[in-house]
């Protein structure tokens, strides 16, 4: 098939967390199995100069935004056969310092600058001789595809329109702005209605993708139930439960190829299921490299995150508080990025216990492939997840996940509780300090118990998060051109 994916993020070229991993690794799963696939993204900051090959491509964009035109130019990159990515060169949006903010909050533009691409990628569906037959768009920066596709249809034939798949990889940003960003749009005035892009008077991108999708696939199965509940909905619960008929949960895979401790230029040792010794050395590395005590028998717990509610930074800084009053053994390190009263309460934190706490903010690919490698544990206390990577990563890593039972983190982490013999993590439910609390004593017990330790590890480097049965899941749905079709 002929498969065209757009995203805002898409590693190894950009990337704030899983959205770019995932598009990133979806595009190369995807020309593996045999698809064309051609993936579009901005041209952000630093990928010119990052990526040598990239090349000029022939191609101009003058698209209406509102009153003004606005001209755009064209990069690619031919990464693997059967995959180009295009990359969308536009300096005004693009070429900044982040992907939505600069560290001093959102882009005030940012309705402006991801109207713009969106309309660059349905001008590229249409004209480009690659012709595609599916339209897979991501989360609310590329929100408006379908439903300017279809706007484009009415006004000029479109042979061929292609099937229009939206993936929401978080329904928590939805890319809301004020009425006049509508009018950027040059969709027709009565569009903005509740039926499509208008929310309590607002522009919401992300709803309007959900109204005008073919398809609309969340990140795991779980999580497609629970955006259909008032309780995780996001105030789109409704819309969802309508289009319930046409959301399926497929869970993100891993890209093996990356992150694996085989063969890792960022670990300081090799490690696998036939042999953990090198797991011990990433240990001590990562104690070395955050100056804590190198002691193999203290356990250490990780996270690396964005330092946002959804993970759940209060729980943790809840339960890290109370467990360190008294003098246990054990160690936690971060690496993260996000509200400044989170990155103020974990550095107090640190400053009160340094030889049990460190801390990096920032962001850092090596530092978390080695905080992934080095822990014992993983610390995921999401209030919410939709798929998270990080977990899947963990238990490739052989690194236990201590997870809370919600999305995409209780259907791929195992508990003793679900099945005593395959249990890879530990999960709590309640989202309270108290509850993670438990759950981390449960992990200091589990450490005396190198036996039992041990089995947990295995258990999780065996599992298998590869894409392939994501793939298998996607053609369905790329390839169902009846049941739904609008
Ligand atoms: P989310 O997409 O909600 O942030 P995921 O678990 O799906 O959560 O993916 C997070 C990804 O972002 C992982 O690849 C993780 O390693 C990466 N990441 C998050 N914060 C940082 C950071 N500060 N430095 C390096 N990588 C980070
Ligand atoms: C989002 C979600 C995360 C998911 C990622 C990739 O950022 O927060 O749970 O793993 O997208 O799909």
């Amino acid at each position: 098939m002929r498969i065209l994916l757009a995203s805002s993020e898409v590693h190894p070229y950009s990337k704030t967390g899983g959205l770019g991993d995932s598009v990133g690794a979806l595009g190369k799963a995807l020309a593996q199995a045999g698809h064309q696939v051609v993936t579009v993204t901005p041209l952000h900051r630093g990928i010119r100069e990052n990526f040598a090959n990239l090349r000029r491509v022939d191609w101009h964009f003058n698209l209406p935004m509102g009153p003004r035109r606005v001209d755009a130019q064209l990069h690619a990159l031919d990464p693997a056969p059967r995959h180009t990515v295009y990359f969308l060169d536009q300096p005004e949006y693009f070429d900044r310092p982040g992907i939505y903010n600069d560290g001093h909050g959102n882009y005030a533009d940012n309705a402006e600058r991801f109207i713009f691409f969106s309309k660059c990628i349905v001008h590229l569906a249409r004209y480009l001789p690659f012709k595609p037959e599916v339209l897979h768009v991501h989360d609310w920066p590329t929100g408006l595809v379908p439903l300017l596709a279809r706007h484009d249809r009415q006004f000029l034939p479109w042979p061929d329109f292609p099937r229009l798949c939206l993936t929401i990889h978080n329904l928590a940003y939805q890319g809301i702005f004020p009425r006049p960003a509508f009018g950027l749009t040059n969709l027709a005035p009565q569009l903005f209605n509740i039926e499509t892009a208008e929310f309590y008077g607002q522009l919401n991108c992300l709803k309007a993708g959900i109204t005008a999708a073919d398809v609309i696939a969340t990140v795991s199965p779980r999580y497609a139930r629970e955006i259909t509940t008032e309780e995780y909905g996001a105030g789109l619960d409704g819309l969802l439960r309508r289009r319930r008929a046409n959301l399926v949960g497929i869970l993100n895979g891993v890209d093996y190829e990356e992150w694996n401790t085989r063969n890792n230029r960022f670990l300081p040792a090799a490690y696998d299921t036939d042999d953990l010794s090198g797991k011990a050395i990433c240990k001590r590395a990562l104690q070395r490299r955050f100056q804590l005590p190198t002691e193999a028998g203290v356990p250490l717990f990780g996270n690396v995150s964005r330092l946002v509610e959804q993970k759940g930074v209060d729980l943790l800084i809840g339960a890290l508080e109370q467990l360190l009053n008294v003098p246990v053994a054990m160690q936690f390190v971060l690496l993260g990025s996000g509200a400044p009263h989170y990155e103020i309460a974990i550095r107090n934190l640190a400053a009160r216990h340094p030889d049990r706490v460190a801390v990096q903010f920032g962001y850092d690919q090596a530092l978390a492939h080695q905080i992934e490698a080095g822990s014992d544990f993983f610390l995921m206390p999401s209030r919410f997840e939709p798929c998270g990577l990080n977990q899947l990563y963990s238990l490739r890593y052989g690194t236990i996940p201590i997870v809370r039972r919600t999305g995409g983190l209780d259907d791929t982490v195992i508990d003793a509780t679900d099945q005593f013999a395959q249990a890879n993590g530990i999960k709590f439910q309640v989202p309270e300090a108290a509850a993670l609390m438990k759950a981390v004593q449960k992990a200091l017990l589990l450490f005396r118990d190198a036996r039992l330790l041990a089995r947990y590890r295995l258990n999780g480097m065996r599992a298998d998060f590869s894409w392939s049965k994501a793939v298998e899941a996607l053609e369905l749905i790329y390839a169902a051109r009846t049941a739904g079709t609008k």
